[in-house]
């Protein structure tokens, strides 16, 4: 009985020992036994599995079209792994369940259009994770549920469009979010509900247009806002001041600027709250009204309210003429209905005496 549970035992461990230890001899270099694993550049099989001791593993340049979900399944220890250039266009269900250690995941530069509602399953510890150069369209809170120490997301270089409200409301201990270079128009309220301790928010090279108000309200640790290259003609100051970290430093050129008188006022405002630094403000650039084209706002925008300024002293001169004329008129009137009142008694007076008469 007892021969028979050995031999149950003995048989598998020793197939996956010598696995592994064929892997770090033949394919893979591997560094301290196996605790480093390394086949960056080496065409791995999807179905390869490795030593269930490794802590950093390196699959970066392989060939791979999926995740080796099956060769990670026993990797409890794990904290590091690489997928970097790659050719994964599809993360199965579950495929991190077993890494509860990670702690970096990098998946950058592959072909994933899409993540899963278990995408996050397992990844508790994991502090950094980098999806950037992939092909993702939109994000969905279900998707990044598990990730409560997630401390750094890249998702740089995507084609998002679309992030669900509350999306990253999981994330309450992010501190860095890159979300440059996607396709992003609009940012509604609640988008970065949750986010009291992100420090980053790299929004550079999208399509944002709108504000929404209240979009930066939850961000109270806030240190740097980057909008360059967007596509923002006008903002509310209200945006901004949501913001309350002691020092938020806040780019916002290369946007087509509508330049007009509010506009100046809004950024005035901007100025006069010492704890908003707008870094790049002499890069600030009209592209409307026309005659303003190319012009940095802030060598214009002291003239931009002075046609306001005339329209309304114009309007005031305009009111002010109009008042006088009609005083003027009205006593005029009254004078002339003074004179008036005589004659029309008399003929009244005439009347009736000619009533009287007859
Ligand atoms: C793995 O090896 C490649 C060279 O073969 C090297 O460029 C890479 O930095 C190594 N990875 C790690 C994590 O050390
Ligand atoms: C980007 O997303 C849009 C839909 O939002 C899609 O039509 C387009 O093909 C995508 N582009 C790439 C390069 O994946
Ligand atoms: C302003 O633009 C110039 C030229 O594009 C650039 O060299 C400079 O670094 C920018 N300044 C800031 C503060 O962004």
């Amino acid at each position: 009985m007892y021969f028979h549970y050995l031999v149950w035992f003995w048989i598998p461990l020793s197939l996956a020992d010598s696995g592994a230890h064929h892997l770090c001899q033949r394919t893979c270099f591997c560094k301290e036994g196996a605790l480093f694993v390394n086949c960056s550049g080496v065409h791995v099989s999807s179905d390869l599995t490795f030593p269930p001791e490794t802590e950093h593993l390196d699959l970066s340049n392989s060939n791979l079209y999926s995740i080796p979900s099956k060769g990670l399944r026993s990797l409890w220890k794990l904290q590091v792994l690489l997928l970097r250039d790659n050719y994964i266009s599809r993360i199965e269900e579950r495929a991190f369940v077993s890494l509860e250690r990670l702690h970096k995941l990098d998946i950058c530069r592959n072909e994933i259009s899409f993540l899963g509602n278990s995408f996050s399953l397992g990844l508790i510890s994991l502090h950094e994770l980098t999806l950037a150069s992939n092909r993702l369209q939109e994000l969905h809170y279900k998707s990044f549920r598990n990730f409560e120490n997630l401390q750094k997301l890249n998702l740089q270089n995507n084609n998002i469009s679309s992030i669900e409200t509350g999306a990253f409301r999981s994330l309450t201990r992010l501190r860095k979010l890159y979300l440059q270079n996607n396709q992003l128009h609009t940012l509604h309220n609640g988008v970065f509900s949750m986010l009291q301790h992100l420090e980053v928010l790299n929004l550079e090279g999208n399509m944002i247009k709108n504000i929404a108000p209240g979009v930066f309200h939850s961000l109270s640790s806030l240190t740097v806002l980057n909008l360059v290259q967007n596509k923002i003609e006008h903002i509310r100051f209200k945006t901004f001041l949501s913001l309350q970290t002691p020092g938020t430093h806040i780019l916002l050129s290369d946007n087509p600027w509508f330049c007009d008188c509010d506009l100046q006022r809004v950024f005035a405002k901007l100025h006069s709250v010492r704890r908003l630094i707008l870094d790049d403000y002499d890069n600030v650039t009209c592209v409307e009204p026309q005659v303003l084209r190319s012009l940095p706002l802030s060598s214009v925008d002291t003239q931009l309210c002075i046609a306001e300024t005339v329209t309304v002293l114009v309007i005031t001169f305009t009111v002010f003429v109009t008042v006088v004329a009609a005083i003027v008129m009205a006593e005029r009137n009254r004078k002339k209905r003074t004179g008036k009142h005589w004659s029309e008694d008399s003929e009244v007076s005439y009347e009736s005496h000619h009533c009287l008469n007859h």
